[in-house]
């Protein structure tokens, strides 16, 4: 679904990626980890197209077709969603118009709002004093009614109450048709029966893999996906025991 070849990305003429390969196929949840400031959120808004992200080699293909130099609303389009790690605030902009505006059936806003605990937020500006916690859920809404077939998560579980993980956890799961998730054995089942849908998940904690199965993890070091292909919650357990760069070095 998503193929990333050798990308390098600069940021205010800063090389921040220096060559990362990535393969997402059709079912599959991925998790990328990193320190602070390595260009996790950078790969992706390079892979959404936002232009503050200078693709200066390599290319991004989405079903198979090369989206490299593409517009964000032609990304969006194609159906590839985003929730920003920090996301902004539209004044102006109602959060109730903003779902109408990208769902498919504008009528149902108003209940896909009631489980994510945000109905009464309707009529207010998107984000505009929303508490932390009330911003991710809201990033999750849009992404819920926009329905992407694959979605970026930028730290999605970042500020929020244990409570709340669970529900956004939730909502990760509808996303990527994991609905129902009961323990690994399943989620591979239904790997074999025909899930479409895909993403890539940015967490630090690992919080979100208490709801979320996740196929594959990475570790985003030095500019380059340093050690990829590992079990994701394995790779956490080794981020904990020996740092980053251990890690790295361990694994590969
Ligand atoms: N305009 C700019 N000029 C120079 N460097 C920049 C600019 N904008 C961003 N950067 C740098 O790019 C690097 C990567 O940032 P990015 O937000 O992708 O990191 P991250 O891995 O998501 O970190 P975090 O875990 O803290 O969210 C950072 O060191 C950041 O300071
Ligand atoms: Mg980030």
């Amino acid at each position: 679904m998503l193929k990333v070849e050798d990308l390098h990305v600069a940021v205010g003429g800063k090389p921040i990626l220096k060559g990362i390969n990535l393969h997402i196929k059709p079912g599959e949840t991925h998790v990328l980890f990193g320190p602070n400031g390595s260009g996790k959120s950078t790969l992706l808004g390079a892979i959404m197209g936002f232009e503050r992200y200078q693709v200066t080699e390599g290319r991004i293909l989405f079903k198979g077709e090369e989206i490299t130099g593409r517009s964000v609303a032609e990304r969006a389009k194609l159906g590839i969603g985003i929730a920003f790690q920090r996301p902004p605030v539209l004044r102006g902009v109602a959060l109730g118009d903003l779902l109408k505006a990208v769902a498919p059936a504008p009528s149902d806003v108003g209940e896909m709002a009631d489980p994510m605990h945000l109905a009464s937020f309707l009529e207010r500006d998107v984000n505009s004093g929303f508490s932390g916690g009330e911003v991710k859920r809201s990033e999750m809404l849009q992404l819920l009614a926009q329905s992407p077939n694959f979605v970026l998560l930028d730290e999605p579980e970042s500020g929020v109450d244990l409570e709340n993980i669970a529900l956004i956890g939730q909502a990760v799961n509808h996303l990527l048709q994991k609905d129902g998730f009961n323990g690994e054995e399943r989620c591979r089942r239904e790997m074999k029966e025909g899930r479409s849908k895909a993403g890539l998940i940015i967490t630090h904690t690992g919080y979100i893999l208490d709801y979320v199965p996740a196929d594959l993890g990475h570790v985003l070091y030095d500019g380059r996906l340093s050690c990829t292909g590992f079990n994701p919650r394995e790779l956490l357990g080794c981020i904990h025991k020996y740092g980053y760069a251990g890690c790295t070095r361990c694994l590969a």
